[in-house]
């Protein structure tokens, strides 16, 4: 989901259904601003979030969106779903209808976990925090079903291979905090990834709650169920 660039006569020309002759009249009468400058050239590259005025008329504002929520267990990371209630749904109080339906997530988590979810219209961040080339780091907190031992450490920071993929997960980080709670640090999301992980030692995860993205870390008073927007370190 990469973000669109266009061209700005192209895109005038379609918004305000005039021909792209007259477009480069509008623009040699200094009648279009991108982003707050008269434009001049036909050519100027736009995307989704330039804000484009003609005769001091908006005709597209869009704004980024950044949302941190702190979801529940039994809320379901999907924009829609027939059975559950979404994560998109209970940003219904944070910001309007139209924002809801423009938001996608960040990294999902499956609908028994908790914890830090990340939403955004903005795909280029959300593909610079999700590609695997960016490697970046998601801590998350476990709490199992029988004990842990140094054994996992090693097996963890080895990799696993998965046959269904065909692949071997990149080395994960474990740091045993209890006798059945641990930390575990992914850089990759494979599917259930960190319950496979430990179903190879025949041991259930009976919690899983993510702490953070990268530089993102859910907000300790944001309550279960809550959500807020979020400014970025920059693209
Ligand atoms: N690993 C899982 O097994 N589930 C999640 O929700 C996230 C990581």
């Amino acid at each position: 989901m990469s973000i669109s660039r266009a061209r700005l006569d192209r895109f005038i020309s379609d918004k305000c259904q005039i021909n792209r002759k007259k477009v480069r009249l509008l623009l040699a009468q200094k009648r279009v601003r991108v982003d707050g400058i008269i434009a001049t050239d036909i050519a100027q590259a736009i995307d989704k979030f330039s804000v484009i005025l003609f005769d001091d008329k908006i005709i597209q504002q869009h704004k980024p969106l950044y949302i941190m929520l702190h979801k529940p267990i039994g809320i379901v990371c999907a924009t829609k779903d027939d059975k559950h209630v979404t994560v998109i749904d209970l940003l219904a109080d944070l910001v309007t209808p139209q924002e809801q339906a423009s938001l996608h997530i960040v990294g999902r988590l499956d609908l028994n976990t908790s914890g830090l979810v990340l939403l955004t219209n903005d795909s280029r961040w959300s593909e610079q925090l999700t590609s695997p080339q960016s490697k970046v780091a998601k801590h998350y907190l476990v709490t199992l079903e029988k004990p842990l031992t140094d054994e996992y450490i090693q097996a963890f920071a080895q990799g696993m291979y998965f046959a269904y993929e065909d692949i071997t997960t990149k080395p994960v980080s474990l740091n045993i905090l209890s006798k059945y709670h641990c930390e575990v640090i992914l850089t990759e999301g494979r599917y259930h990834q960190i319950k496979r992980m430990f179903g190879r030692f025949n041991n259930p995860v009976t919690e899983l709650h993510r702490t953070s993205i990268g530089c993102y870390v859910l907000d300790e008073h944001l309550k279960v169920g809550a959500s807020k927007t979020i400014s970025i370190t920059s693209l």
